[in-house]
């Protein structure tokens, strides 16, 4: 598949949204914010970011690690992750690092993104050997990386049928108890594409927790701004979903199938993270725009949406 299919001018647009990630991940890390020993191997030189952003990154990625440990802690690690647009994203290899390494963890993206991901892991040990088990094997074909219990896979998540084939040849398991990722990657996909892929997601899994993060609330005058640059970068502009405020992007999620949804926006997520950890964080930097944060922070939401029983009261503050 990977070599037959062509790529838009958008798509490269958003391809290239992986390599920003990336290097704000690695600045915030350099700095202090939060530990990877991996996110190196994939983000080489970095310019410093301003403190809003690293902030923003902070809470972000303290965010989804608050709900994955909720999700582990409910299932243990019989279950499997499946990353949606997965990026350079290095949580695999950071739970392979704790006792919470799990059965399964399946990672998606453009074919171009997978590809580079692949290589980069083929080329470095201490990538390569938490992916390989002692006798295991890792087999790389067409820029898909298969092992034991990791799967790295070229795939268009604006394709029900693409998906649905890269999740088959990963081994996904319908009844296991399943994490599903979505960070800052919905949208960069049409609202009819995404909500296909999420009614999908919500179908196939019987057992299982989203976690969304992404922009909210874009229809004041800071989401134009956030608009405009977005449009500026190329890539599909937001649209009537990310103008609407977190308890509607929940709604929107119990609508394709999920049976519990919860959202909150990034100020509320903030404030709700120990305050040990956010002492520490706000001491690393000084912050002169404050205001600039909190706005950032109204703009961006954490969506938890649950299938079973086994997740259903998985909270802020559980
Ligand atoms: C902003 S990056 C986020 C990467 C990662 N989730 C993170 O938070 O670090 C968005 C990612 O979504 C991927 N993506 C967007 N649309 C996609 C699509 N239609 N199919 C596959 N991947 C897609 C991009 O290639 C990119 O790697």
């Amino acid at each position: 598949m990977n070599n037959i299919m062509s790529w838009s001018a958008e798509d490269e647009a958003t391809i290239a949204t992986n390599t920003d990630a990336t290097e704000c991940k690695r600045c915030a890390v350099e700095l202090g914010y939060w530990k990877d020993e991996y996110i190196a191997y994939f983000a080489k030189h970095v310019d410093r970011k301003a403190p809003e952003i690293n902030r923003g990154y902070y809470a972000r990625v303290k965010a989804m690690e608050m709900f994955i440990h909720q999700f582990l802690e409910r299932c243990g690690t019989k279950c499997q992750i499946i990353n949606l647009g997965c990026g350079f994203e290095t949580l695999y290899w950071r739970l392979k690092d704790t006792t919470q390494a799990v059965s399964n963890f399946i990672e998606l993206d453009f074919p171009s993104v997978t590809n580079k991901k692949c290589h980069i892991i083929k080329r470095n040990k201490q990538l390569l050997e938490k992916i390989c088990k002692e006798d295991g094997e890792v087999v790389i074909r067409s820029g898909d990386l298969h092992a034991d219990g990791y799967h790295l896979l070229g795939c268009d998540l604006r394709s029900v049928s693409s998906v649905r084939r890269a999740l088959a040849a990963a081994g996904a398991q319908p009844d296991a108890p399943t994490l599903l990722l979505a960070e800052c990657v919905l949208v960069y996909l049409r609202a009819e594409p995404a909500r296909a892929l999420l009614r999908h997601l919500a179908e196939a899994f019987s057992r299982c927790v989203l976690l969304v993060y992404e922009q909210c609330n874009l229809g004041d005058k800071f989401g134009e701004v956030m608009l405009r640059s977005l449009g500026a970068r190329g890539v599909a502009p937001p649209d009537e979903r990310h103008a609407a405020p977190p308890a509607a992007q929940a709604a929107a999620l119990r609508e394709v199938g999920f049976d519990t949804a919860r959202a909150w926006d990034m100020e509320t997520v903030w404030r709700a993270l120990p305050e040990e950890d956010r002492a520490r964080a706000e001491a690393l930097e000084m912050l002169d725009e404050r205001e600039l944060l909190l706005q950032l922070n109204t703009h961006y939401a954490l969506c938890v949406a649950t299938r079973g029983d086994l997740f259903a009261d998985m909270d802020l503050n559980a």
